[in-house]
C-alpha cells in the first residue's frame, strides 16, 4: 500500500498500530522472560516467583528516597527534618500516625514542614500500610 492512495493520510493505517502495538507486548514478554532466565540461571529460584513478589511489596528504600530523604537525610541522619532514629523504636501504629497526621506518640503535632501524607500522598498516590512499614523496616536499617 502507498502513503498517496492510504485514506488516512499521514495518520498509521490500523494494521501499521495493531502491528507496533504487537512488537511492544512481544518486547515486554520477551523482556520480562528474559529477566526470568537471569535468575533461574543465577540460581535465585523461580524469576517469575521474583518478579512478581517485587512488583507486589513497596520498596522502602526507593519511596524514603523519593519522599524522605530530601528533608531526613539520605541515611535518616537528619537535614531539614530531624534524625529519624527514635522511630527505629516506635510501633508501626505509632509510624504510621506520624508519617500521615503529623502527631508523635507522646501527642506532640510535628511542624507544619514535615508533610501530612495523609493529604500529599506517597509519590502522590495514597499511601498503604504494607508502604509506610516497608519505609519504616528501611528506616531501621540505616541505624
Ligand atoms: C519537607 C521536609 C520533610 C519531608 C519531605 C519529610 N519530613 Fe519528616 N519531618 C520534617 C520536619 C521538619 C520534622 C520535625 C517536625 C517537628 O519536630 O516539629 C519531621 C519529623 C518527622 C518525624 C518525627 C520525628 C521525631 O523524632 O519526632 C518522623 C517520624 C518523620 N518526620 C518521618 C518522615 C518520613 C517517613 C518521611 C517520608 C515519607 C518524611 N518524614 C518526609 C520534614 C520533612
Amino acid at each position: 500500500m502507498s502513503a498517496v492512495n492510504d485514506p488516512h493520510g499521514d495518520w498509521f493505517t490500523p494494521g501499521q498500530v495493531a502491528g507496533f502495538v504487537g512488537l511492544l507486548v512481544l518486547g515486554t514478554a520477551l523482556g520480562v522472560g528474559s529477566y526470568g532466565v537471569g535468575h533461574r540461571l543465577a540460581g535465585t529460584g523461580s524469576g517469575a516467583v521474583v518478579a512478581a513478589a517485587s512488583a507486589a511489596t513497596p520498596d522502602g528504600r526507593v519511596l524514603y528516597a523519593g519522599n524522605c530523604a530530601g528533608c531526613h537525610g539520605t541515611k535518616a541522619e537528619g537535614a531539614v527534618g530531624p534524625a529519624l532514629k527514635v522511630v527505629g523504636a516506635w510501633n508501626a501504629a505509632d509510624f504510621r500516625h506520624a508519617v500521615l497526621d503529623g502527631k508523635t506518640p507522646e501527642g506532640r503535632t510535628l511542624g507544619v514542614v514535615m508533610p501530612r501524607f495523609a493529604t500529599t500522598g506517597l509519590d502522590g498516590a495514597p499511601p498503604t500500610d504494607a508502604q509506610l512499614a516497608a519505609i519504616q523496616a528501611y528506616v531501621r536499617t540505616l541505624q
